[in-house]
C-alpha cells in the first residue's frame, strides 16, 4: 500500500503499473539513484535502465546504490545532459522518470532549467512506447521552481488528447509548496 501524501510514492505506483520486467525504462535525473534503483528492480534480468545526470557526484552515488543491491548490471550511467536523451538511447522506451530541481546535500545551484527541461520532456516523448509512460516530480518551492512547474504544466496541457493522456496529482491541502507528480501515458492505438 502506498501512502498517498508521498509524491514519490506516487510516481512509484504509478510507474509500476506499465513497466514490465525485460523492459528499457530511463531515470532522467539519477540524482542519488532510488529512482535507477526502483526502475532496476522492475526491469528483471531482461531489462535494462538508463540512468541520466550531469553531475559525476550524482552518477557515483546511484552506481554504489544499485553495486551495493547488486543491480548495477541492468544499469547503464549516461553522464550527460537528459536533454540528449534521444541520441543515446533508442525507442521504444516504456518509463521514464524526471525528478526535477537539484541533488539534495549538494550544490543547490546545479539545478534542472525550465526550458531545457521541456526539450528533454519531447525527445523522451519522442522514445516512449505505445502504452509507456513518463513521470515527472516538480518542486516550486525554490528559486525558479515555479516557473519550471509553471511551463510543465504548460506543456503537459498542450499535449494532444487523441495521442496521450495527461494527468497531474497534487497535494491539495499541505503547505509549503509541495511537490507534484505529473504523468503522461502514449495511448496504444
Ligand atoms: C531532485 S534530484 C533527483 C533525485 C533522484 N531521482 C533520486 O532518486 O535521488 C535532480 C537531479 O537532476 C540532475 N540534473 C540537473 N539538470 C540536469 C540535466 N540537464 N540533465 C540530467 N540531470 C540533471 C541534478 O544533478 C540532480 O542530481
Amino acid at each position: 500500500m502506498i501512502s498517498i501524501n508521498s509524491i514519490v510514492a506516487a510516481s512509484h505506483h504509478f510507474v509500476r503499473q506499465y513497466f514490465r520486467p525485460g523492459g528499457v525504462g530511463i531515470d532522467a535525473t539519477a540524482g542519488n539513484g532510488h529512482d535507477t534503483l526502483f526502475l532496476a528492480e522492475l526491469a528483471g534480468e531482461q531489462g535494462l535502465v538508463h540512468a541520466f545526470d550531469i553531475q559525476p557526484v550524482a552518477l557515483e552515488r546511484t552506481k554504489a546504490l544499485l553495486e551495493s543491491r547488486g543491480l548495477l548490471g541492468r544499469v547503464r550511467l549516461h553522464l550527460a545532459d537528459h536533454v540528449d536523451v534521444a541520441k543515446l538511447v533508442a525507442p521504444p522506451v516504456q518509463a521514464v522518470m524526471f525528478n526535477l530541481g537539484y541533488l539534495p546535500g549538494s550544490n543547490k545551484e546545479v539545478k534542472t532549467a525550465p526550458a531545457n527541461t521541456i526539450a528533454a520532456l519531447a525527445a523522451s516523448l519522442s522514445l516512449l512506447a505505445p502504452g509507456g509512460i513518463i513521470s515527472v516530480v516538480t518542486y516550486s518551492g525554490h528559486p525558479g521552481g515555479e516557473e519550471e512547474e509553471k511551463q510543465v504544466s504548460d506543456w503537459v496541457r498542450g499535449l494532444d488528447s487523441r495521442l496521450y493522456t495527461a494527468v497531474r496529482y497534487s497535494l491539495e491541502n499541505k503547505p509549503n509548496n509541495p511537490p507534484k507528480l505529473w504523468l503522461i501515458q502514449k495511448s496504444n492505438g
